[in-house]
């Protein structure tokens, strides 16, 4: 598959926001303003905000997502969700090993890939976040890092793989304003999408979908969306804003003929 028949993909990560009225607004507000969009959507919602979002975006193609499962089908794993739960509540996408996840909750390269496994045996698609902190980078640890969290997510089956998305994220970058320069995303990309290849061969990278992520906003989506390997984005903060995740979804970049 050539790399113009990966069509992008921009999702919104809501994170611990909004309440149901105000969730309810947001969806209502993105699907009445959607138009025409080359990209995929998605929004990936706090749980208690599937079943309302979902309603809502009947009828829309922006797909809904959840931003965290837990691998066990059922049992006794209080506080937790499973995939089955939450592909029941309609979730299509599962953002899986996102850094405030990994950080705070101390979810190791072991967690990720389970969770990655349940996700897919499910039937949901997966974005599985990667990304260095700032002393890594400071400590030219950046593609080390990167190589193991791609490492975490080999030999597994990759037909069962094709949903897989993988999102590039600094650390650095998210919530802080800071946004990796265009050329910054382009190398991790590239060296994400080559570390891929390096387990599940160069037509199955070729066809990866990789999205970049960290204080993604209108006035920098059109500069990174122009690198050949982001394929999308995954925007935290400015996903809660009707008018700037619109603009951030109707990107200005050239245009990838033939795009699925
Ligand atoms: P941000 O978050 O866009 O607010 O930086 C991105 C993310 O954490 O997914």
């Amino acid at each position: 598959m050539s790399a113009n028949l990966r069509r992008p993909l921009i999702a919104g990560n809501w994170k611990m926001n909004l309440d149901l009225r105000q969730s309810v607004e947001l969806a209502r507000a993105l699907k009445d303003g959607l138009g025409q969009a080359g990209a995929e959507v998605a929004v990936c919602v706090p749980f208690t905000s599937i079943a309302v979002v979902g309603e809502v975006l009947k009828g829309s193609p922006i797909r809904l997502g959840a931003q965290d499962l837990h691998w066990e089908k059922e049992g006794a794993y209080t506080g937790e969700v499973s995939a089955g739960q939450l592909l029941d509540a309609g979730c299509r996408y599962v953002i899986i090993g996102h850094s405030e996840r990994r950080r705070y909750f101390h979810e190791s390269d072991e967690v990720v890939r389970k969770k990655l496994k349940a996700a897919l045996a499910a039937g949901l698609w997966p974005i599985v976040c990667v990304g260095e902190t700032l002393e890594e980078r400071e400590r030219q640890q950046t593609f080390n890092v990167l190589k193991r969290q791609v490492e975490a997510l080999a030999g597994l089956a990759p037909a069962e793989l094709s949903s897989l998305v993988i999102a590039y994220e600094p650390v650095w970058a998210i919530g802080t304003g800071k946004t990796a320069t265009p050329e910054q995303a382009q190398e991790a990309h590239l060296f994400i999408r080559n570390a891929v290849a390096g387990h599940y061969g160069k037509d199955f990278a070729q066809a990866l979908r990789l999205l970049y992520g960290g204080s993604v906003k209108a006035e920098n989506i059109d500069s990174l969306m122009a690198q050949p390997d982001l394929d999308g984005a995954l925007v935290g903060g400015e996903s809660l804003k009707p008018v700037s995740f619109l603009r951030i979804i109707h990107f200005q970049a050239p245009a990838r003929s033939g795009a699925r």
